[in-house]
């Protein structure tokens, strides 16, 4: 096959992290430019796959406007992961279908450089919609949902019910008994949770918020608390759940970070806030339980038990002054096609 010399990519504006609002942003014209660039070479261990669909995570919003744990580099390509083709690099690996992690070179252009020992082979009957988004959230649900699961309690609380990774939790716990208790801003969410199988739904804007938490986790007792927005809302489930009860913050959706008044929780009933990030759970999990979880995914997946929302998929030379109204959509993922 015989590659282009220079490819379209939304690169990258800024090095290294910005102060940060922590608002997540939708108009990513202060961060990202299109270019057109050389198309990247692989070194060793590397391949370059041809991007079929990237996905547009809450972490790619936050990386590009220097708000993530990794520092940005100025010129490479945005995107964290995607979909493609190997097209260059090992011989025995062309022409292969593969979900892939951007190692430097982003995902939001035609061409990656992906780490061969990372990438994953998929099966055909996994959609290039959910494909694109194989890593960042259902990998993240999977190991989450084993710290709910190991638990032992039956039953964990979410916030952002009504994600991308919530549904992906909601699957897990409906196949499994555990009872999954999603919170969510907007009421209008909660038949469709209901449908996907979860115990209960707590809205945090009705006026009863708190009452009704306390009355929800009496009856079915949770001690897992996974929260991805880590404001006040989340503050106030975590000091009414249970004894023993964890607080793990894996997502900071929220500006305004959250006030503790109940320190007493912590010496008195054994409470904990912890941190969780797939970056360090791929790290200390050995290759053999990651490569158990991949094969879950994509059978998930290629059954239907789990499907990714997509919402919109815009083509890369418009995507810049289409994200601003693409990412105000809700309930469903923006993605991008080369
Ligand atoms: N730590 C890790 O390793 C890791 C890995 C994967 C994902 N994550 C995190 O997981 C979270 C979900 O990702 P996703 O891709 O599934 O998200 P998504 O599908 O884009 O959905 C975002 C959800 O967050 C809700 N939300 C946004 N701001 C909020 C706020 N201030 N208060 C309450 N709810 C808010 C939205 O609710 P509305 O519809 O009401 O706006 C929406 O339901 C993100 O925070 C992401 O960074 C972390």
């Amino acid at each position: 096959m015989t590659l282009p010399k220079t490819m379209t990519a939304l690169i990258l504006r800024q090095d290294g992290y910005a102060p940060g609002t922590g608002e997540m942003p939708t108009d990513l014209s202060p961060f990202v430019d299109l270019a057109e660039i050389p198309v990247p070479e692989p070194r060793e261990g590397q391949v370059l796959v041809k991007v079929a669909r990237a996905a547009v995570n809450p972490s790619d919003l936050m990386f590009v406007s220097g708000q993530y744990g990794q520092p940005r580099k100025a010129g490479l390509p945005a995107g964290f992961e995607g979909v493609g083709e190997v097209v260059a690099g090992n011989p025995a690996l062309l022409g292969q279908r593969v979900s892939f992690f951007g190692m430097g070179w982003g995902t939001w252009a035609e061409y990656a450089i992906a780490d061969a020992r990372m990438m994953i082979p998929l099966r055909p009957d996994v959609s290039d919609a959910d494909a694109a988004g194989l890593i960042v959230n259902p990998m993240t649900a999977m190991a989450m949902f084993d710290i709910a699961r190991e638990d032992g309690a039956g039953a964990f609380v979410f916030t952002a019910g009504g994600s991308q990774l919530g549904k992906f939790l909601l699957g897990l716990a409906r196949d499994t008994g555990v009872a999954a208790i999603p919170v969510v801003r907007r009421a209008e969410q909660a038949p469709a949770l209901k449908a996907l199988g979860a115990a209960e739904v707590l809205v945090s804007t009705s006026p009863d918020f708190v009452k009704r938490a306390k009355d929800v986790f009496a009856k079915h007792g949770p001690r897992i608390l996974l929260d991805a927005v880590a404001d006040q809302v989340a503050a106030d489930l975590f000091a009414a759940m249970p004894r023993g009860a964890r607080w793990i913050c894996y997502g900071r959706l929220a500006s305004t970070p959250p006030r503790l008044d109940q320190m007493g929780q912590f010496i008195f009933m054994n409470k904990r806030i912890e941190g969780f990030w797939l970056t360090n759970w791929l790290r200390a999990t050995p290759p053999e339980t990651v490569a158990q979880v991949v094969a879950e995914m994509q059978g998930r997946f290629a059954s239907g038990a789990w499907r990714t929302d997509v919402s919109e998929l815009l083509p890369l030379s418009q995507a810049l002054e289409r994200f601003p109204a693409a990412l105000s959509a809700k309930d469903a993922k923006v993605q991008i096609a080369p």
